[in-house]
């Protein structure tokens, strides 16, 4: 079994591959190679067509391997292909192609115990040629794995971020969805950010520059003075398969009063909490968010923070230490 160091790309020896040609999807097959050749047009290359997941495979204490919800990651998927003109994939056929990688993987899931995870990356690009700006007609879904740990440095060191003058997503636009274009865009703001010392950019609603959306790569919780979790609605930032999870946990195992709602940056400053979450971020306390100089300080860690709580009870869930609600864990062996 290997030990996993932060998060980034390792090649692993087998990954997924499904083309789709002439109106259908092959079978798919694992294959040893890492690369893909593509075409100097390919329509991902010109025009940015591509969509992916993120999910991750545990080793249990009983040595079992599972994942959490990859149902709704399928779901999202197929939401995210819809939303940029590409052909969907079953939710049977993403089932199929992670079970399979993560078998032919199977060495490579850090023990249990360790704080790893096999994270597994589906995704779905245009790859014929196109010139004239339209959709492809051939796509590749592909899904490789990476031994992965904790996706900020030093997770226990609460996160320091800024609010953005930059938006991420537009109001009626793919903020709702995992397109890489919504990650494209944010790549010169998170190198501006970690220039000037911050782990990441705090995104507002980009009609009005007032509410809280999240950040460049999760999702965004508070806990008010009173101890209820409040978390933005909004049909501009990705539906959090964590957040939605994280949610029904507080209120069902935890008893904590939770709500969905707009919320104005100028509210920040009356929390006591603030996390960020996601599969990779998984629950990562903030402890300052810089909005132009007026900065918000939480107290989101110690023993006694909720956001402690939930992170400790997400991650028993995950592992499955506790018993998760009915149809979250689903078994790979
Ligand atoms: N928001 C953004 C922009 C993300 O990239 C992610 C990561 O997937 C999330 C939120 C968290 O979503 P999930 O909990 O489904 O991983
Ligand atoms: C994930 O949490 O799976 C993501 O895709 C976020 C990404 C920024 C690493």
């Amino acid at each position: 079994m290997s030990k996993a160091s932060g998060f980034q790309y390792t090649k692993t020896p087998l990954r997924f591959v499904m083309n789709y040609k002439d109106g259908g999807w092959d079978e798919g097959h694992l294959s040893s190679d890492e690369t893909i050749v593509l075409n100097e047009s390919a329509c991902v290359l010109q025009y940015g067509q591509s969509v992916f997941e993120g999910l991750k495979a545990y080793r249990t204490k009983d040595g079992k391997i599972v994942c959490f919800r990859p149902d709704l990651n399928a779901k999202r998927l197929a939401d995210s292909c819809i939303r940029m003109k590409m052909p969907p994939v079953s939710e049977e056929k993403f089932l199929e192609a992670i079970k399979a990688v993560i078998l032919a993987n199977e060495d490579l899931i850090p023990s249990y115990g360790e704080g790893g995870s096999l994270y597994l990356r589906p995704f779905v690009i245009g790859t014929n040629p196109v010139l004239g700006v339209k959709p492809a007609s051939e796509y590749q879904f592909r899904v490789f794995a990476c031994p992965v740990s904790s996706y900020f440095n030093g997770e226990a060191k609460p996160l320091n971020l800024r609010v953005s003058d930059l938006d991420r997503a537009a109001s009626h636009g793919t903020g709702h969805i995992k397109a890489a274009l919504n990650y494209a865009m944010s790549l010169f703001n998170i190198s501006e950010a970690h220039e000037l010392g911050y782990d990441e950019n705090v995104y507002l609603d980009s009609a009005t520059h007032t509410y809280v959306e999240e950040t460049g790569g999760a999702n965004i919780l508070f806990v008010t003075k009173d101890g209820s979790i409040v978390t933005p609605k909004s049909d501009t930032i990705l539906p959090s398969i964590t957040r939605r999870s994280l949610l029904v946990l507080a209120k069902d195992y935890l008893g904590i009063n939770v709500e969905e709602r707009r919320i104005d940056i100028k509210e920040i400053n009356g929390f006591k909490e603030c996390a960020l979450c996601g599969t990779a971020s998984v629950l990562s306390p903030v402890g300052s968010i810089d909005n132009h100089g007026d900065i918000a300080k939480f107290e989101s860690v110690g023993k006694d923070s909720v956001m402690t709580k939930l992170r400790e009870l997400l991650l028993s869930i995950q592992y499955c230490d506790t018993k998760a609600p009915k149809g979250w864990i689903y078994e790979i062996k």
